[in-house]
């Protein structure tokens, strides 16, 4: 089986958390004979210095003939006045829309270890295990219009303008991800809420109504409606009575970063996107990413947390290549390094070893060993 990666590290801390994942990926190689070959690229910001634009064609096809992308993370300050179309979320937007990747599984697991590292009360996040099923290539992220008109000015001399953005979607959209969601709770709790603005939004009347309808295939999955404010306020409230929450573009982008912070840190929240299995081979295009961004504040110090990265990795081994024992391997590795006490900034406690980027990075491939 082809094992080809393309890695994009990006702006910021991305590439000193893929750095990890590349010492990992070798450590693989070399230990356990993995087979992954890959080549890098530069998306965002990165992209945009050397190209003028934020993923180049040939770093596009590249990602289209990868057997999965494995991105770090975009954007930064000194990108904040570049075109709009050219910015460097564009070059992730394009890799989720032109692949195909509708679908993004972020699971929020508190680890043991950190369960104190919580803004919330131990009891609250303590053992939680959810997973947000984001619908990723629709709604208002990609809808058009998308626009700001000039109106002219107004009756006191003050220019006026429209924008517009449009939150759209169509049927085989919500059903294919209502389908991967039903799938994921099917392997999990049989536990299901899908969470919409029906009660203000008519897409997400059909969000409801086509969420319902694939619940006949699945008459073994518990379906809940939430609303998505609630779904908020829930999360906070009571994290554990969700299993897996279905939910549209941008919602599904606002409830992830809120599940994050359950489980200690943003810095600890992978995340895999995938498309549909290709008709021939079943084989799906991925991109694994963490789902925090590019941290400029603290990038180029060596001390930003790789655990989101590197389980991103894990998820890639699980979702892309089938290689559940390793993925849960290095999952259980980094579950270990918490357990031992070692804590990068972002998630330290009293009484832990504060450690940076590496050393982080060679605690986990240590316990694989
Ligand atoms: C995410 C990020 C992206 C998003 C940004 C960087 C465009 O916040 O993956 O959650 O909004 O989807
Ligand atoms: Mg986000």
């Amino acid at each position: 089986m082809s094992k080809k990666l393309l890695l994009l590290p990006g702006d910021g801390i991305g590439t000193e958390i893929m750095a990890e994942v590349e010492k990992l990926i070798a450590f693989l190689n070399e230990s356990r004979k993995a087979g992954f070959s890959y080549e890098t690229g530069l998306v965002g910001g990165a992209a945009y210095d050397e190209h003028g634009i934020a993923i180049s064609e040939q770093d596009m096809e590249k990602a289209q003939s990868a057997d999965a992308v494995i991105f770090g993370a975009v954007g930064g300050p000194q990108w904040d006045n570049v075109p709009y179309d050219k910015r460097p979320e564009a070059g992730l937007l394009r890799l989720r829309k032109d692949l195909g990747l509708f679908a993004n599984l972020r699971p929020a697991i508190c680890y043991e270890a950190l369960a104190d590292a919580s803004a919330l009360k131990r009891e609250i996040v303590e053992g939680l295990d959810i997973l947000i099923v984001r619908e990723l290539t629709g709604g208002v992220y990609f809808g058009e219009p998308k626009q700001i008109i000039e109106l002219g000015d107004n009756e006191n001399g003050k220019n006026q303008k429209r924008a517009v953005d449009t939150q759209v979607y169509e049927t085989y959209e919500i059903d294919r991800i209502a389908r991967v969601a039903y799938d994921m709770a099917m392997t999990r709790s049989k536990k299901l809420h899908s969470a919409d603005k029906k009660n203000v939004m008519i897409s997400g009347v059909l969000w409801d109504e086509v969420v319902r309808e694939v619940a006949v295939d699945y008459s073994e999955v518990e379906f809940n409606h939430i609303l998505a404010d609630n779904a908020a306020m829930q999360l906070v409230r009571n994290p554990k009575q969700f299993d897996v929450i279905v939910t549209d573009n941008l919602f599904g982008d606002v409830l992830s970063d809120t599940a994050a912070m359950l489980t200690g840190s943003l810095g600890m929240l992978p995340s895999a996107s995938l498309g549909a299995p290709d008709e021939k081979t079943g084989k799906r295009k991925a991109m694994y990413e963490p789902v925090h961004g590019s941290a400029p504040d603290i990038a180029g110090l060596g001390i930003a947390n790789p655990i989101a990265m590197i389980a991103s990795f894990a998820m890639a081994l699980r979702y892309s290549f089938n290689m559940i024992e390793l993925a849960d391997e290095v999952e259980g590795a980094i579950a270990g390094v918490l357990a031992d006490g070692l804590r990068s900034g972002d998630i330290m406690q009293q009484g832990c070893k504060k450690v940076s980027t590496e050393q982080m990075g060679d605690a986990i491939i240590a316990k694989l060993v």
